[in-house]
């Protein structure tokens, strides 16, 4: 099989992610069935579908014709699972990120789907070998990491679970090019793939900052707002949700080390159900909406280099796992995040020396291993 073999898709899920992982497919001119579990749900999906192609219609994006050919040919929603993947050629699931259901759910579509489809899971954070365990096609399961929002992130991470074949995997990585996105493949199923995993330290440091009372949320974001950032990382977490933060932080404590555990500060909000935007307060008020960032209250006790530090850290010990490549690292967070430069670029010209000095001190200044320097960032290897 091939890329070019591929007419159908099924998207198992409607939400904030299946949904526009179905809307780039039927762009890219695939037949895509979108499957929820009631037609509430399903039809909610398919209006975020068709909201966001009619303006892409108006702005001369998607050409009319295509749209009505979407409308009439291409786009079939249902509820029942073995009808989404009766006729699938790659089935991607987006349900919600609960291990029991996505296994349960490949159990059952292993025996309704053709003999050749692929299977893909959109998961953030799961194992894909895991995952792939329950079929009998564990060498045609692959993830594939769509960034949110689908329709404008450019990157999906294509990765390798223990029994994904070569062939799977590049099928795979066409198809994300024929998509119009860009594949990174990932080539070891390790926790967090790459652009999570080498951001996950920075969690881990933000959350010291405030335990070890160096310096408030407000004075942390002011100094990146300063650098041009859109928002600053409390403003993030608070974006993204606290409690999403504390099973992140704890998934990664259990799968990859305790010091990624959530810090004292974040359990207190989580446990006083203080959980960002959601709940109208986290670090932040957000009553009356974002809150007003004051960047004359940058702090000089964070320094935005100590990030840079830790993350390339991070990257540096996948690449020697032999996860990615450097350049792929920054290929990844590049087309995730839209940052007009990488993680590697912004340490390149730093010598290796003064890194591994930066690190050393983080990790005893704020007793984490995590920090303490990898090799190939002491042997310069990013260089
Ligand atoms: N939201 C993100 O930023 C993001 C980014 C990348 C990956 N992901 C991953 O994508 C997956 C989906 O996340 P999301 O944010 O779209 O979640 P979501 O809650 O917005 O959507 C999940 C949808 O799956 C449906 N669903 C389908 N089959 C189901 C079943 N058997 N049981 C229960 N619900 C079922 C739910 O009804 C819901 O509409 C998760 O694995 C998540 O980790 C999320």
């Amino acid at each position: 099989m091939k890329a070019d073999d591929i007419k159908t898709v099924a998207v198992l899920g409607a939400g904030d992610m299946g949904h526009g992982i179905a809307e780039v497919a039927l762009i890219a001119g695939y037949r895509v069935f979108l499957r929820d579990i009631k037609p509430e749900f399903v039809d909610k999906g398919a209006n975020r579908i068709h909201d966001s192609l009619a303006k892409l219609v108006s702005k001369g994006k998607v050409p009319a014709d295509h749209y009505e050919k979407i409308k009439s040919e291409l786009f079939v929603t249902c509820t029942d699972l073995d009808e989404a993947v009766k006729e699938a050629d790659l089935v991607i699931e987006a349900i919600p990120e609960i291990m029991d259901l996505k296994k349960e759910t490949f159990r059952q579509i292993d025996k309704s789907a053709p003999a050749h489809a692929l299977f893909a899971s959109n998961t953030s954070t799961m194992s894909i070998s895991e995952i792939g365990s329950v079929t009998n096609r564990p060498e045609k399961m692959l993830g594939l990491h769509y960034f949110n929002p689908a329709v404008l992130m450019k990157l999906v991470e294509v990765i390798k679970g223990d029994k994904t074949s070569e062939e799977t995997l590049q099928i795979g990585y066409d198809f994300v090019l024929k998509n119009n996105k860009v594949p990174v493949r990932v080539n070891k199923d390790v926790p967090g793939f790459i652009v999570n995993r080498v951001q996950a330290p920075s969690v881990v440091l933000f959350n010291a900052i405030l335990d070890e009372n160096i310096a408030e949320p407000e004075a942390v974001d002011a100094v990146m707002r300063k650098l041009g950032m859109p928002m600053g990382p409390y403003e993030t977490m608070d974006y993204t949700g606290l409690d999403i933060n504390v099973h992140g932080s704890k998934y990664y404590a259990e799968a990859i080390h305790p010091d990624f555990a959530p810090g004292k500060t974040l359990m207190a909000k989580y446990e006083a159900g203080e959980l960002g935007k959601k709940s109208g307060k986290g670090f932040f008020d957000w009553s009356n909406g974002r809150p007003q960032i004051d960047v004359a209250r940058a702090t000089d006790k964070f320094d935005p280099m100590d990030l840079v530090a830790v993350n390339a850290n991070e990257a540096a010990k996948i690449v020697e796992q032999g996860v990615c490549s450097f350049e792929d690292v920054d290929k990844a967070i590049i087309n995730a995040t839209g940052n007009p430069m990488g993680l590697i670029a912004l340490i390149k010209n730093v010598p290796p020396e003064q890194l591994t000095e930066r690190l050393a001190k983080l990790a005893e200044k704020f007793g984490k291993e995590i920090f303490k320097p990898s090799r190939l960032i002491a042997e310069g290897a990013y260089r």
